[in-house]
């Protein structure tokens, strides 16, 4: 493996840019810009990234950020994963799974009690995640996620009665990325409709 994944350091800050951008801008750069916008915003909370890097070239992030399960007796901290990113040109090589792997370790060695992300069942299901629902956990878009999306790693600090509705920051439901909404919404349910 000729590269590794050590934290994002301030310096980082328009390599990670440039490579969240283009992640998510594949299709549609707005959409790549307004995703590595949430990431900066989100500066403004508790958060944590890593980068994958090869001879000095970021060519990956991660992003983990604060959230909150809603459980009855109180709120509990968790994290959430997102955005993962690997530069168009060198996805398939393993940056991802390095960069997922990273992650889930930071947030167990962060002694939350769970890891949570809205992603595809196929990819986050063979790297440590389960589904979120089967643990009694609902959605922060309760309506606009589908329950093959909604997942979550678990950690030794995860307790009975931690259970309730993910709450987000702001900052996702500001830039609409808590969910998704028609037609994405209802394409994303029919896929996932062989795997409920
Ligand atoms: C998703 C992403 C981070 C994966 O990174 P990567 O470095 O290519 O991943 P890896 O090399 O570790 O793994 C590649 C595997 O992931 C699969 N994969 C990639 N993107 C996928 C997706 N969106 N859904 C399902 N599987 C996906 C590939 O098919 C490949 O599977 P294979 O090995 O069986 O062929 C990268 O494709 C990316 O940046 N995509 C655009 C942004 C994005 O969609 N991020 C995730 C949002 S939840």
């Amino acid at each position: 493996m000729g590269f590794e994944v050590r934290p994002e350091q301030p310096d980082d800050h328009a390599a990670v840019r440039r490579v969240v951008a283009a992640a998510f801008g594949a299709d549609d750069p707005r959409h790549g810009e307004d995703v590595a916008q949430i990431w900066e915003s989100l500066g403004h909370h508790r958060r944590v990234g890593l980068v994958a890097e090869e001879r000095g070239v970021v060519l990956g992030h991660v992003g983990l950020s604060r959230a909150w399960v809603d459980a009855r007796r109180e709120l509990v901290e968790v994290w959430v994963l997102s955005p993962l990113s690997v530069v168009p040109e060198r996805q398939r090589e393993g940056f991802g799974t390095a960069l997922v792997a990273a992650a889930v370790e930071t947030a167990r060695g962060s002694g939350v009690p769970a890891l949570f992300l809205e992603g595809s069942p196929i990819y986050y299901g063979s790297r440590g995640f389960e589904r979120a629902d089967r643990r009694g956990f609902l959605p922060a878009a309760l309506e606009r996620t589908p329950p093959a999306a909604f997942q979550c790693a678990v950690f030794e600090g995860l307790e009975p009665w931690m259970t309730g509705q993910l709450i987000y920051p702001s900052v996702w439901w500001q830039h609409g990325a808590a969910g998704l909404r028609d037609p994405d919404l209802a394409q994303l349910e029919e896929r996932f409709a062989a795997l409920e």
